[in-house]
């Protein structure tokens, strides 16, 4: 894509302090971009940091280290009413959990008037008719914008949620697990929903979801990450089949049956104390002796990026895994 990037982020980090255990480091110099229109999902198991990352880079956690740049604008240190009239206008979150996001005491048209009203759209008239206007959008009727968030269903909730996310008219959304707390005809509505309005407004997209299937049929590059760290980055099809990363590989034969699965050994390991070297190398089936050494930058190979100084070993050890055939996500029917 030639298009100026969106979202440039370089080099960043966030570290927690953990009272009485030390600092935490949950995002290490992430480096990625995202175009115009693009949809860039980001996988990983939990702890790994992704959501650490989407706060971070938009602003709603500062950042430890590195840059993001928002629409070519340096945005890392940009103060309060820089970062109204840019970040909180032009970019937002959907959250995972519609039913804790949302305020249970406001009503529906409260909910989505509020950042119109934050950004200086005076008239309650003219607040109401985008809010109605927003309400048919996404699919419920505008009537119900008197009702409270707490009277809605889950697919019903999160609908506001991408409504509110959408009230600004913004670049780039970071969904969080938006679809994680519904069944399956209620998400597919959801990323029907979404797909139409990423192709209506040149949307971007970076979606972070446990799903690798679902991720897989949305995504036009994937981010795959370790404790904190993108270790591969690549088209949707450069990770799903052609993994470079063991940990990738391991990662994406989960999506296939149970016998083609390489279940790496033992646990995650704790963001406060991680290994040596390669943060990978105790679980990963073809660590050598210099995975525990040497931490590997991520490097050029094939089209992606990968941070592996044996990358593409596992695809020798383990090919039946890694070109199986995927288990089709269940959207796949649904649509
Ligand atoms: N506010 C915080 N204070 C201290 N540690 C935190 C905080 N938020 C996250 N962490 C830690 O940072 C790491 C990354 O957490 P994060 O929630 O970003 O992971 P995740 O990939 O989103 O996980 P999940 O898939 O479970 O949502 C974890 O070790 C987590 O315990
Ligand atoms: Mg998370």
């Amino acid at each position: 894509m030639n298009a100026a990037p969106v979202l440039e982020v370089r080099g960043l980090g966030q570290s927690f302090t953990v009272p009485g255990r030390g600092e935490l480091q949950a995002v290490r110099d992430v480096t990625f971009s995202v175009a115009p229109g693009e949809t860039v999902g980001i996988v990983g198991e939990s702890g790994s940091g992704k959501t650490t990352l989407g706060r971070t880079l938009l602003r709603l956690y500062e950042p430890t280290s590195g840059t993001v740049l928002f629409e070519g604008e340096d945005i890392t240190h940009a103060k309060d009413r820089a970062l109204r009239r840019n970040v909180r206008r032009r970019a937002s979150m959907i959250f995972q959990n519609p039913a804790t996001s949302l305020s249970p005491t406001l009503s529906v048209g409260d909910i989505l008037a509020e950042p119109l009203r934050v950004h200086g759209v005076r008239s309650a008239k003219e607040r109401a008719r985008r809010v109605a206007e927003m309400l048919e959008l996404v699919g419920i009727d505008p009537d119900w914008s008197d009702r409270q968030a707490s009277e809605l269903s889950g697919g019903q909730r999160q609908r506001i949620g991408i409504a509110r996310a959408l009230m600004l008219d913004p670049a780039l959304i970071v969904a969080d697990e938006p679809t994680a707390s519904l069944d399956i005809s209620v998400q597919a509505q959801i990323i029907n929903l979404l797909n139409d309005l990423q192709v209506e407004r040149n949307l971007s997209f970076i979606f972070i979801s446990h799903d690798l299937s679902l991720v897989r049929h949305i995504s036009d590059r994937v981010a795959v990450m370790y404790l904190g760290e993108i270790v591969e980055i690549g088209s949707s099809e450069q990770i799903f089949n052609d993994p470079k990363h063991p940990y990738t590989a391991s990662l994406v034969s989960m999506t296939r049956a149970p016998d083609d699965r390489i279940v790496p050994v033992g646990e995650v390991p704790s963001a406060l104390a991680p290994p040596s070297g390669c943060y990978f190398h105790p679980r990963c089936p073809v660590a050598t002796s210099a995975c525990r050494d040497e931490h590997p930058a991520l490097r050029h190979v094939d089209g992606r990026d990968v941070a592996c100084i044996r990358s593409g070993a596992l695809e020798v050890a383990a090919p039946d895994a890694i070109l199986s055939t995927p288990i089709p996500h269940p959207l796949a029917a649904v649509r």
